[in-house]
Parts: structure tokens; sequence; C-alpha cells
């Protein structure tokens, strides 16, 4: 089983970074070939929708989001990893998620192979209140229901704010390296 992980975060080596490394030594240990992309290391531009009859939903761009969602289409298991900003999901991996949609509509990969494909959420927030995270984990819950993605589970971090926080809670780590072995 393939499994590709997308950091979320600007942060290498940050609290995301750090679980999602769980999550996929996790995966390895199931014996999955994995991969890692940071998002931050691409381009990642929003999308330019074209609306009405004349739209094809094809990004006419072809730029780093067609690689991305390339990597995506041929996983089997997608963890999308986020820190929470401004009580949402990270900007670079909501770029990321929007452009899915010309994918989705122009030529139907995410629609005809996204059915079955497992996902796993990762977020690490500075807050100890979790009274908003049902929020922050919502559109992901919408998502993957609109592309019929199977939810496996998500580890949440609180608490930690600093890059490498989260390695003070070995049992978190211990949850994402588990929920990597589940998939
Ligand atoms: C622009 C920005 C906005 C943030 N907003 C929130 C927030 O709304 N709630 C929260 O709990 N933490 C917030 N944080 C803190 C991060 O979520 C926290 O530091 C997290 O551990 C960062 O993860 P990383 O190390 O993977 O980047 C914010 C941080 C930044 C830089």
């Amino acid at each position: 089983m393939k499994v590709v992980a997308f950091v979320g975060s600007p942060r290498k080596g940050g609290n995301t970074d750090t679980l999602i490394e769980q999550v996929l030594a996790g995966a390895a240990d199931a014996d999955h070939e994995t991969e890692k992309v940071y998002l931050a290391d691409y381009v990642l531009t929003p999308i330019d929708p074209v609306y009405g009859e004349e739209a094809n939903w094809t990004d006419p761009r072809q730029d780093v989001a067609d690689q991305l969602i390339d990597k995506m289409v041929a996983a089997d298991a997608v963890v999308l990893g986020t820190p929470v900003y401004w009580f949402s999901v990270s900007g670079l991996l909501k770029l990321f998620i929007d452009r899915w949609s010309l994918y989705q509509r122009g030529d139907e990969r995410l629609r005809d192979l996204t059915p079955g494909k497992k996902l796993v959420v990762v977020v690490a927030m500075a807050d100890s209140d979790t009274s908003y995270l049902e929020a922050v984990l919502a559109p992901l819950r919408w998502a993957a229901k609109w592309l019929k993605m199977q939810w496996v589970g998500e580890v949440v971090a609180t608490g930690v704010s600093d890059p490498g926080e989260v390695e003070q809670h070995p049992d978190l780590l211990a949850d994402a390296r588990a929920l990597g072995q589940s998939l």
C-alpha cells in the first residue's frame, strides 16, 4: 500500500511534521510504502476557477498542484497534516484542498480514484481549549465524505507551540504511530 503525507505547516521539524513522521513510521512498520511532501516546498497559488458554460474546470496552468494531485491519486492512503491557524486549517493546506476542485471537475481523476482511499488527519495547536477543534476538522470530514474517502482517524496535539514540543508527549507520538500501523 502507498501512503502519501502532505505537511501543511511551513515549519519543517515542527509539531505537525513530527506527528506525521510517526504516522509514516507506523505505516512503514506495516510494510507500506511512504512519502512525505512538504506543501511549503511548492509554490501553490490560489485556485482560479472559471464558472459558466465555458468552464471546463481544467487548470490551464498545469503547475505544481498537478504534481501533488498525481501523488494523491496514486496513493492508497493520504495523510493531511495542519497546524491550527486562526481557528482553522493552515492557508497552505487550504490552497492545496481548493485546487482539488479543478481536477475533480476537469478530468475526474480525484472523483474516480478517491473512493475508498484512506485518510488520516494530523492537527497541532497551541491552545488547550478544544472547543473549536470540531470546526477545524469539519471541512476535512466533509471533503472526505464528498470524495468518498475513508476517514481512518485523527491525531490532535493540543497545547503545543514551539517546534518539536510534541516530542514531550510520548502518548501522542504512540497514538500517531499506531494510527499509521492501522492503515
Ligand atoms: C498564524 C498562526 C495562527 C495560529 N492560530 C492558532 C489558533 O487559532 N489556535 C491555536 O491553538 N494555535 C494557533 N497557532 C499556534 C500553532 O497552531 C501551534 O504553534 C502549532 O503547534 C504549530 O504547528 P507546527 O509546529 O507544525 O507549525 C497559530 C500559529 C500561527 C503561526
